[in-house]
């Protein structure tokens, strides 16, 4: 079934996006004040969402990004890889990894415990969005979004076949729709 926007209906307003991430925002810049701190954003998904999260931080931040891919490997145990890594290391640095969505956990899980083996000071997990109940691996998260049901979302970043990533507001797929698939 070929899936439009049409299919979808607006969750997470752009104005109650725009509240949350300035939460965050201010909550993490007392965090960190005067702290050096690597945001480190998983792409694709995190790309609005740390961009607007970074602009209520200070001045001594900086920025990158890592890319990893999932594969099934044994049934149950997702498998993950980087498909790109961090331009710098890490070692005795504040270290936030900044993501869209945390589903099963296993990326989170796996991110968590690479970065962790690189000897950061600090390491913190920041989600914009959450979906508890389809976790299989179990993820320390420091900060979240929003805390949202077993839906499949698009827009601020998230996608649906690599498209839809730039809308402003947060949609989930008609519960009609996904009955049908
Ligand atoms: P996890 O390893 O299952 O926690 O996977 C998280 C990744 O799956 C996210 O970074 C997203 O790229 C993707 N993902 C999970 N749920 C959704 C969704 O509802 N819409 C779009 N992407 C999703």
């Amino acid at each position: 079934m070929d899936l439009g926007l049409e299919d979808f209906e607006i969750l997470l307003s752009r104005e109650a996006i725009r509240e949350r991430v300035a939460e965050l925002g201010s909550a993490l810049a007392a965090e960190y004040k005067d702290r050096d701190l690597v945001v480190v954003g998983v792409l694709k998904g995190s790309f609005l969402f740390m961009a607007d999260l970074v602009r209520h931080l200070g001045p001594k931040v900086t920025c990158d990004f890592l890319r990893v891919s999932s594969y099934e490997g044994v049934a149950s145990t997702g498998n993950v890889r980087f498909d790109f890594d961090l331009t710098q290391p890490i070692v005795g640095k504040d270290v936030l990894i900044v993501e869209d969505i945390i589903d099963t956990g296993l990326t989170a899980s796996f991110l968590i415990r690479a970065l962790a083996a690189r000897g950061a000071s600090s390491l913190r997990f920041c989600a914009l969005l959450d979906k508890p109940s389809r976790r299989r691996a179990e993820v320390p998260v420091d900060y979240i979004g929003f805390t949202i049901p077993n839906r499949f979302v698009i827009g601020y970043g998230l996608d649906l076949d690599g498209l839809y990533r730039n809308l402003e507001h947060i949609y989930a797929l008609k519960p009609e729709i996904e009955a049908r698939l």
